[in-house]
């Protein structure tokens, strides 16, 4: 298949779906854009809805919660398209304020880190040049946020192994209760967004020079508060950006020229965010 190949994970609505809907304004016809997402009946529902005009939009199943998916899905973009250009790894799993951490914890860490080190470990070595893979993580996920005795566990990490060691050892103190009481934030947001940007920067470090010489943007990005239905849980999001206009910003990381600046990093409206 001629043309470039861009996926979208947890695209079937809010900014994941934006998203899509971007790229394929903005790609040409011989285009493919991937809108991917858990649930068959939700992936067509979506890819139906959408406007027609630019790249072709395909829908794939993806749950990125489950162990193989991202391989397997990995391995047919591959054997379609040689490669891949562009990757957005934005699936959530929506959470609210009356949730039991220590009950949803298993799950969440399962979609929003092993998920997102999943799609990483699949797609980043398929990146071809001038390629974009784009964390979609948030303000949150900045060492900031975290008590300092807890810099270290996310601080200089350098594989996804690590990360993912450390998320499991957050979320086994999660789900114990030991997390109470003790260092780690309540809102479980915030490790897991700092351990995505973790993700990022680990995979990162080693790639990085070979990237940039080939034109290629590895990032975590934060999209701001947007009005959805799962930031509405948490906020009053009202007057918030729709995921639509959130998504430019984003989608001006992938159609601009890379700056090196933000290699690595978590960028924000075209910032990078500092990690410290
Ligand atoms: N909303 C905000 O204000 C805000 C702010 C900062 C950062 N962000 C980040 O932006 C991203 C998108 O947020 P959003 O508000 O657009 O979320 P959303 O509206 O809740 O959409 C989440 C998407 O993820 C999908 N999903 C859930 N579990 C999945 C799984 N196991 N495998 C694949 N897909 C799965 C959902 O699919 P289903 O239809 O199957 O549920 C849905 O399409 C997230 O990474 C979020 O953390 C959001």
């Amino acid at each position: 298949m001629t043309g470039k190949a861009a996926l979208v994970t947890g695209a079937t609505h809010g900014l994941g779906l934006a998203l899509v809907e971007g790229l394929a304004r903005r790609m040409s016809a011989e285009d493919t854009v991937y809108l991917t997402g858990r649930d068959a009946g939700r992936v067509a529902r979506a890819v139906e809805a959408l406007p027609a005009g630019g790249a072709r939009v395909r829908g794939e199943v993806l749950d990125v919660a489950e162990p193989d998916g991202a391989g397997r899905l990995a391995a047919r973009v591959a054997e379609r398209h040689g490669g891949v250009d562009i990757v957005f790894g934005n699936a959530v799993m929506r959470v609210g304020p009356d949730d039991d951490p220590r009950a949803i914890v298993e799950d969440y860490a399962e979609v929003n880190n092993f998920g997102t080190t999943r799609l990483l470990r699949a797609f980043a070595p398929l990146l071809r040049d001038n390629g974009r893979f784009l964390v979609v993580a948030s303000s949150f996920g900045t060492l900031n946020h975290l008590a300092p005795a807890l810099h270290d566990r996310f601080d200089g990490l350098s594989s996804l192994a690590e990360v993912d060691k450390q998320v499991a050892a957050w979320r086994d103190a999660v789900k114990d209760g030991s997390a109470r009481g003790g260092d780690w934030p309540g809102f479980v947001n915030i490790p897991s967004k700092i351990a995505q940007v973790a993700a990022v920067r680990a995979l990162a470090g080693p790639r990085r020079d070979d990237d940039l010489a080939r034109g290629i943007l590895l990032a975590a990005v934060c999209p701001g508060m947007m009005n959805t239905p799962t930031s509405a849980l948490w906020w009053d999001v009202r007057a918030a950006p729709s995921p639509a206009w959130a998504a430019q910003a984003l989608l001006d990381l992938v159609f601009r020229p890379v700056d090196p600046a933000q290699y690595g990093e978590l960028v924000r409206d075209g910032k990078v965010l500092p990690w410290r």
